[in-house]
């Protein structure tokens, strides 16, 4: 199969929504990482999401839907649901709630949950919207290398495995989704992500971070391996000079990634994090050397997929 990179035109996302709509599978920009998009209604093409991308098939994905008003169809929401719902989405927030029966368990990993997310990107919406079906989508990327953050990412992993890439450029964030289990009373956040948990907190009160950190495995992508690149990733502390010389007196063959400690150079470094592993791995390098940012908003999931990225369990 040939792999074409189309670009937003109208004919382009109509002829990808035709794509899911039929059964088959086609990778698509949203503003945080490229998905691979199949129909989440239909059994044979979630199979074949779990196929291109080598994924345990225990590890459930997200229905993205084009509008707020569409997510009482595919799940039970609940007021916390619904105050999340109105301060953040569409947005880079994934929410876990009761699944409804129209969602097969193919989709939702055998658990009686689903993951519901509707991106901010118009693209995205555009394309969900003509495909007429609810659309998983997990990362375009092969199982446990770093998330597309460029439609030339998804064409490196998937080259020949799928007939289109939908193109919107550069994603905006360049990590996941936030993931946050919204069943209860107060919020669960399960995966860290383009969403602070500080904006969080303060729409709707306490949020218990609870995916990571050695607690209890509630979201079943947290127990692989992820977002690694070929070449070996470590990590020292913002600002530790003194762990960093310790660090290139051990390798030779390095680069090294600074951490940021304010916001908007933050934002800069989580784009590119995931398409800096990419490059470098494309440019033989064999040591990633890693600041931390302070852990705040989004540097607390920049700070996550880096020690994940060197193969701590956090
Ligand atoms: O930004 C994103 O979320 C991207 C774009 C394409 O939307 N998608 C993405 O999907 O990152 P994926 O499949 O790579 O990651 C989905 C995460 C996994 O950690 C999975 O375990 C968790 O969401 N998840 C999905 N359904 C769940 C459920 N019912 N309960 C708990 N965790 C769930
Ligand atoms: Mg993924």
């Amino acid at each position: 199969m040939n792999t074409k990179i189309l670009q937003n035109t109208k004919e382009n996302i109509e002829l990808v929504a035709k794509v899911i709509k039929n059964g088959g599978v086609a990778a698509f920009f949203t503003e945080t990482v490229y998905g691979l998009g199949a129909n989440a209604l239909d059994m044979g093409a979630i199979k074949k999401i779990y196929e291109i991308k080598g994924r345990p098939s225990d590890n459930p994905l997200i229905v993205h839907l084009d509008c707020v008003s569409k997510i009482d169809e595919y799940a039970v929401t609940t007021d916390l649901a619904k105050a999340v719902i109105k301060a953040f989405m569409p947005g880079a927030v994934t929410i876990v709630l009761d699944k409804r029966d129209i969602i097969p368990y193919e989709a939702s990993g055998g658990l009686e949950t689903v993951a519901i997310r509707i991106p901010k990107s118009g693209l995205a919406r555009e394309l969900i919207r003509h495909s007429g079906v609810p659309v998983v989508a997990p990362s375009a990327n092969t199982s446990t290398r770093p998330s597309p953050t460029k439609a030339s990412h998804v064409l490196d992993d998937l080259d020949g495995k799928i007939e289109f890439i939908l193109d919107g450029g550069d994603c905006e964030i360049g990590l996941e989704s936030t993931v946050l289990d919204c069943r209860g009373e107060t919020v669960k956040v399960l995966r860290l992500g383009g969403l602070g948990v500080e904006e969080i907190e303060t729409a709707v009160g306490k949020a218990e971070i609870v995916g990571f950190d050695g607690g209890a495995v509630r979201s079943p992508g947290q127990k692989y391996k992820h977002y690694s690149p070929n070449a070996k990733v470590v990590w020292y502390h913002n600002g530790d000079e003194e762990q960093l010389k310790r660090l290139k007196s051990e390798y030779d063959d390095y680069i090294v990634l600074n951490g940021m400690d304010n916001m908007e150079a933050i934002e800069n470094y989580a784009r590119e994090l995931f398409a800096v592993f990419r490059a470098a791995d494309k440019a033989g390098v064999k040591v990633i050397i890693c600041e931390l940012c302070i852990d705040k908003g989004l540097g607390r999931a920049v700070n996550n997929r880096i020690k994940k990225a060197a193969g701590n369990k956090v």
